[in-house]
């Protein structure tokens, strides 16, 4: 049987894929962010997981203003960086599992939760700068990735609640999959941020810190955080964080965090690093 085994909770902040395509992770700015995620990356050497679901929301890349679905799941053999406007990351393409990734979208839909099927799609900063974050710069990822989008960039947003109870969904989705495959789930995006407007620049330490903690201890309660308090709290683009719902619904009522990290800033957000074992 297949096993989620743990959960990553990361920021994906493009300035950092861009810190680390050219060189400039020992600059005094950057030097404290990837000293943080330090013990993250030797837990993953050492976790060698079989498969990554990657909880990620796409920026008007491989979907535009068009068709924008709540919630899609990559089925590709492979799939290409995207171009976000300066030419694609100098990262290797990102492997997919179309036969576990179609089973998740065949469970989930007969579980009522609507997936977008997506055949062919490219990936940007969302997903990319978690892998970078937690697998450096291989020549080749050593790792399958089922991608998983979450619209939270157009309102209406899911809500985290329903974002926990698609994780629990997914859970049990994995669970019906006969073959040993050790699964790490990544909830991505985050934290408090807001990139536009007047109110750019925001940051609320103690909502981040109080989530990191919800995310151990108290799932339930953050599950019953609204949209709009995200936002209102912690900034527009904080509504990211519901992602990282997905992630904790996946791993079951029990979890031991191995791993936290917080750091602000990074560009214009706050960025944390948490990993949960499921137990
Ligand atoms: C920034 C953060 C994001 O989440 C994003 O998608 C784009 C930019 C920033 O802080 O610069
Ligand atoms: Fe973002």
């Amino acid at each position: 049987m297949a096993k989620i085994i743990a959960g990553v909770g990361t920021s994906h902040t493009p300035a950092i894929g861009a810190a680390v395509d050219n060189g400039r992770t020992d600059q005094p700015y950057w030097v404290p962010l990837f000293k943080g995620y330090e013990p993250s990356k030797k837990w993953m050497a050492e976790t060698k997981p079989d498969v990554a679901i990657i909880v990620y929301n796409d920026h008007v890349n491989a979907f535009d203003f068009k068709i924008i679905p709540t919630f899609a799941i990559g089925c590709a053999d492979v799939f290409p960086i995207a171009d976000e406007g300066w030419g694609p990351r100098p990262v290797p393409p990102v492997k997919g599992y179309p036969e576990l990734a179609s089973h998740l979208v065949q469970s989930l839909v007969l579980d009522e939760f609507d997936i977008t099927i997506c055949n062919e799609m490219q990936l940007d900063h969302g997903l990319t700068v978690p892998m970078t974050l937690m697998w450096g710069q291989p020549q080749e990822w050593p790792v399958r990735v089922i991608p998983l989008a979450v619209n939270v960039i157009q309102y209406p947003a899911p809500t985290g609640n329903r974002c926990y109870n698609l994780g629990k969904a997914i859970k049990k989705a994995v669970e019906s999959w006969d073959e040993d495959l050790r699964v790490v789930i990544f909830g991505t995006g985050g934290m408090s941020h807001q990139i536009q407007g007047p109110r750019a620049g925001l940051i609320n330490k103690e909502f981040d810190e109080a989530f990191l903690d919800g995310l151990t201890q108290d799932p339930e309660r953050l599950a019953k955080i609204p949209p709009i308090e995200y936002m209102r709290e912690a900034g527009a683009e904080a509504i990211e964080l519901v992602m990282w719902l997905v992630m904790r619904g996946a791993l079951g009522d029990n979890v031991r965090e191995v791993y936290r990290f917080y750091h602000v800033p990074a560009s214009s957000t706050a960025v944390g690093n948490i990993i949960l074992e499921a137990v």
